[in-house]
């Protein structure tokens, strides 16, 4: 990561209007070492199986975007589409003072309940699954071949959190049904809570 992704979160705090912005816990949630460490795991796990040159992504729950800002920070990828997707209209508000001039083509904003879009990417994230009732009723609305990358947790004490789950087998027996292959199944313990990952294909 570079001072890049950095100073576009500080400046945005300078000049978005208030009522946007990150609070202070967000922001310190946001840039905490776990949430961070998580993003860049998702990025090097799904690089090894896509380029992200040429790719359209859509990002489900993506919160003030930090994983579409990681990926667009890297400059190996090139002429990628984000679709950020979040139903907080702050996130996206505020995402428009993170852009710069050039990339008004590059990402796609959309507040919206993420039950509610069309996913048409070739690559469909969520990270926010702990923040879903249902994650299959969700999973079921990405068409069939989408490259999918699918991140929960087991932080049950956090109180935005709905769905967390105890292990990553328990999180693979939820989403393996929807799946015609997996790329990647795996953990990262990151001290007070553990993130799950699995990558794959939608069925
Ligand atoms: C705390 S944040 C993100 C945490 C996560 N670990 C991450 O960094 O990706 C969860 C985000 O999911 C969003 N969210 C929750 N339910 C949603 C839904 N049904 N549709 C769209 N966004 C949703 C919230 O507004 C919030 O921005």
């Amino acid at each position: 990561m570079n001072t890049g992704l950095i100073t576009r979160y500080t400046g945005a705090l300078y000049s978005a209007p208030e009522h946007c912005r990150p609070r202070y816990d967000e922001f310190r949630d946001m840039f905490s070492e776990g949430q961070l460490k998580s993003k860049l795991w998702l990025i090097q796990e799904l690089g090894k199986h896509t380029d992200f040159s040429n790719k359209s992504i859509a990002i489900a729950g993506s919160w003030f975007a930090t994983l579409a800002f990681l990926l667009l920070e890297d400059k190996k990828n090139t002429n990628l589409k984000i679709s950020c997707i979040d139903i907080d209209s702050r996130c996206n508000e505020f995402v428009r003072f993170l852009m710069k001039e050039n990339e008004l083509e590059t990402i796609n904003r959309v507040t919206a309940d993420m039950h509610d879009y069309s996913y048409s990417e070739n690559v469909v994230i969520n990270t926010s699954c702990e923040h879903l009732q249902d994650i299959n009723k969700w999973l079921e609305l990405v068409p069939q071949q989408s490259l999918v990358a699918l991140q929960t947790n087991d932080f049950f004490s956090h109180p935005s959190h709905v769905s967390c789950v105890k292990s990553l087998t328990d999180f693979q027996a939820i989403i393996n049904p929807q799946l015609s292959e997996t790329l990647y199944a795996g953990e990262l313990n990151l001290g007070i809570y553990t993130r799950y990952m699995i990558l794959g294909r939608k069925r």
